[in-house]
C-alpha cells in the first residue's frame, strides 16, 4: 500500500487486477477523450507499463480502492509523460463511471500530488488533456493546478498542460 486517504487505499498494481481496470478502460464513455477506448492487450500492457514504472522510478499510476468495501475503482499515480516534448512528471486518474462527482478523482490525486512533493525532487507536477476533457481539468484545478500551456498535439488537436509549483503546493497545505 502506497497511500491512505480519508475513502481511498492507493496500492500498485497486480496481475489481478485485470478485470477490474478492463472494465473502466475499455468502456467508450470513460474514453471519450482518447483515440479508443483500450482492447485487452492495450490494458495488459498498461500494468505492465506500470510494474515497470514501479522499479525503474519507485511510482507509476497506482490502483484506487475504496477503502469501505475493497472495490477497485481506477487508477492515479504519477508517471512521467512528453508534453509539448518535454518529459514531465504527471498526475493521471481514471475513475470508475459508477463512482464519478463524489470526489474520488480529487482526492486521490491531491493525495498523488503530496506523496510526489514529499518523496521526489520535482519543483512542479503536471496534469494533460485533450482539450474537451472538462472532468480531467476539473480535477487538475480541483488539486490546485492552473492552466500553464495550450499547443497542438497529434493525439488530441489541443493539448492543456495544467500545473502545480512545489512552492505554491506549500502555501495551498500549510
Ligand atoms: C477525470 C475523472 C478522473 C474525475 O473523477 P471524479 O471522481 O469524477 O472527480 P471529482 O468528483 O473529484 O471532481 C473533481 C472536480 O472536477 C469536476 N468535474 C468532474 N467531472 C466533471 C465533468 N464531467 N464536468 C464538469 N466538471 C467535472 C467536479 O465538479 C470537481 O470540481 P469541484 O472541485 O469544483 O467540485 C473522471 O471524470 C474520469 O475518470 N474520466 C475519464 C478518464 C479520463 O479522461 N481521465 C483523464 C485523462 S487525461
Amino acid at each position: 500500500m502506497v497511500i491512505e486517504t480519508e475513502r481511498l487505499l492507493l496500492r500498485e498494481f497486480t496481475h489481478e487486477d485485470f478485470p477490474a481496470l478492463f472494465e473502466i478502460v475499455s468502456d467508450p464513455e470513460t474514453m471519450r477523450h482518447y483515440p479508443q477506448p483500450f482492447d485487452e492487450n492495450r490494458t495488459k500492457d498498461w500494468i505492465e507499463w506500470n510494474l515497470q514504472n514501479y522499479k525503474e522510478h519507485g511510482f507509476g499510476l497506482w490502483a484506487v480502492v475504496l477503502k469501505e468495501t475493497g472495490e477497485f475503482t481506477g487508477d492515479c499515480g504519477l508517471t512521467i509523460q512528453i508534453i509539448d516534448g518535454e518529459s514531465l512528471p504527471e498526475i493521471g486518474y481514471h475513475i470508475h463511471k459508477n463512482y464519478w462527482r463524489k470526489g474520488f478523482g480529487s482526492e486521490a490525486a491531491s493525495a498523488v500530488r503530496d506523496w510526489a512533493f514529499m518523496n521526489t525532487e520535482y519543483d512542479c507536477l503536471y496534469s494533460y488533456m485533450k482539450y474537451a476533457n472538462i472532468g480531467s481539468y476539473s480535477t487538475a484545478i480541483a488539486i490546485g493546478m492552473r492552466k500553464v500551456k495550450e499547443y497542438p498535439d497529434e493525439k488530441n488537436g489541443i493539448s492543456y498542460a495544467y500545473a502545480i509549483k512545489r512552492e505554491e503546493w506549500e502555501k495551498l497545505k500549510w
